[in-house]
């Protein structure tokens, strides 16, 4: 399918089927940055196919590294080994994508040569200083535009560090990491609370030593790491799309084969089950120490939801599908989310325009929000919500059109290619 700048969504009584998702974002990104580190041939199965990890491997090439990208989603890279990459003779454009520019940072960091990155419009709006700060007491030097990219890194020769960050941040954490490998000593992130350990867990992978206790994690610089080969599980944020769509629609069944199950990102599983849906989870094994598995998601009741901030960083990419719960019947409510404001857009206000442009109740606060609230079974009105540039808004707002009175519209749905290109065929293949 070509891209889309709108799409329609017809309503739809419910979702069924069996289905694999695209291979996880957050774990193709580390898959490609920690063979570009190691030593020898990586070859990647299930690479995600979305723009974001597209741009990781342009930047990678920008830095030297051979990347051979297959259209069956296999890519080979040979790994240049530590301190190796070379110098780019061009800016490395991280494009929408917030894990490749603060991931990067981390490893040019380590690299005796000047590097910029860029980002489009977006990413230019997001919060770098969660960065800047850490690397520089680190040793390097970046430029910046009052706390923004384009970032200039004056990498160097590191010191570890022990960091203690004020916001639970997983790319912050991982950028830490990835420039402790490169550093003189043992560096350590303390987080305020658990993240996904996609980092901890490839460095592992690829032959290195990570410790971890409680929140914790330490790195000792100079390790090498080995190439080898390994295969992407599908992408549980992109599940929760299907998994929230099927909860939210009384009689549906999906089943998601293949994905993965690592417990840092599967808390909207709990979610579901305090809507009112079954949740049956098998874990099937593991590669590379992540494991993976099928879901498979009946809806049955429609409840309310209530998520604090304890709850935010294990959901914080799954609470703009978890908003859509409550446009078929129930109520959402998020406190101590305002870190979803710097996200590719600011989603608690993109959120709650959409969602009362389809004619849902949603009320903006400053650290979120709350969504529906309407009388159980009366169906929204449908209308015209427009996704501000975020692949997971417009997402979101498919799923929620589905349980309108008349077709909606997504305006900038074309935005999905950042993580799922195919998420409208499939929607069409899934409704009924
Ligand atoms: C990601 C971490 C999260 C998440 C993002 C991907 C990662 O961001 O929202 O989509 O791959 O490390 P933060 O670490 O900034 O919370």
């Amino acid at each position: 399918m070509p891209p889309l700048s709108a799409a329609t969504i017809r309503p739809a009584r419910q979702l069924r089927g069996r289905l694999r998702v695209p291979g996880d974002k957050s774990i193709a990104h580390r898959y490609a940055l920690v063979g570009a580190l190691a030593e020898g041939r990586t070859t990647v199965a299930h690479f995600a196919p979305g723009a974001d990890c597209r741009s990781t491997l342009a930047c990678l090439r920008g830095l030297g590294v051979e990347i051979e990208d297959t259209s069956a989603g296999v890519i080979t890279l040979l790994g240049r080994g530590f301190g190796r990459l070379r110098s780019p003779a061009a800016p490395l454009d991280a494009g929408n994508s917030g894990t490749t520019m603060r991931l990067l940072a981390g490893v040019l960091a380590g690299h005796p040569f000047t590097s910029t990155l860029v980002g489009d419009a977006s990413l230019s709006r997001r919060p770098m200083r969660r960065v800047m700060v850490p690397l520089g007491r680190m040793g390097a030097r970046i430029d910046a535009v009052d706390g923004h990219a384009p970032l200039t890194i004056h990498g160097t020769a590191l010191h570890a560090i022990a960091h203690e960050p004020e916001t639970p941040s997983a790319q912050v954490k991982s950028a830490v990491l990835l420039a402790g490998l490169h550093a003189d000593g043992v560096t350590s992130v303390n987080e305020p609370a658990a993240t996904r350990d996609h980092t901890e867990r490839a460095v592992t992978a690829f032959g290195g030593a990570i410790t971890v206790d409680g929140l914790t994690v330490s790195v000792r610089g100079g390790q090498r790491l080995a190439g080898r080969s390994l295969d992407v599980p599908g992408d549980f944020s992109s599940a929760a799309f299907w998994l929230v769509a099927a909860a939210a629609l009384p009689g549906s069944r999906v089943e998601i084969e293949d994905v993965g199950l690592n417990p840092t990102r599967t808390a909207l599983l709990d979610v579901l089950r305090r809507f009112g849906a079954r949740v049956a989870v098998d874990v099937a094994g593991e590669d590379a120490n992540e494991p993976r598995g099928t879901i498979v998601v009946e809806g049955d009741r429609t409840g309310t939801v209530e998520i604090g901030p304890d709850e935010v960083p294990s959901l914080i990419d799954e609470l703009p599908a978890i908003a859509a719960l409550a446009a078929h019947g129930g109520r959402v409510d998020v406190r101590g989310a305002s870190e979803l404001r710097v996200k590719e857009s600011d989603r608690i206000a993109v959120l709650v325009s959409g969602f009362r442009a389809l004619g849902i109740d949603a009320d903006e606060r400053a650290d979120g929000y709350t969504i529906g609230g309407g009388a159980t079974g009366a169906r929204p009105r449908g209308g015209i919500a427009h996704a501000g540039g975020d692949h997971r808004m417009a997402m979101a707002f498919a799923v929620a059109a589905l349980a309108a009175d008349r077709p909606s519209t997504i305006e900038g749905a074309d935005a999905v290619v950042i993580s799922y290109p195919g998420f409208f065929d499939t929607l069409e293949r899934l409704v009924s």
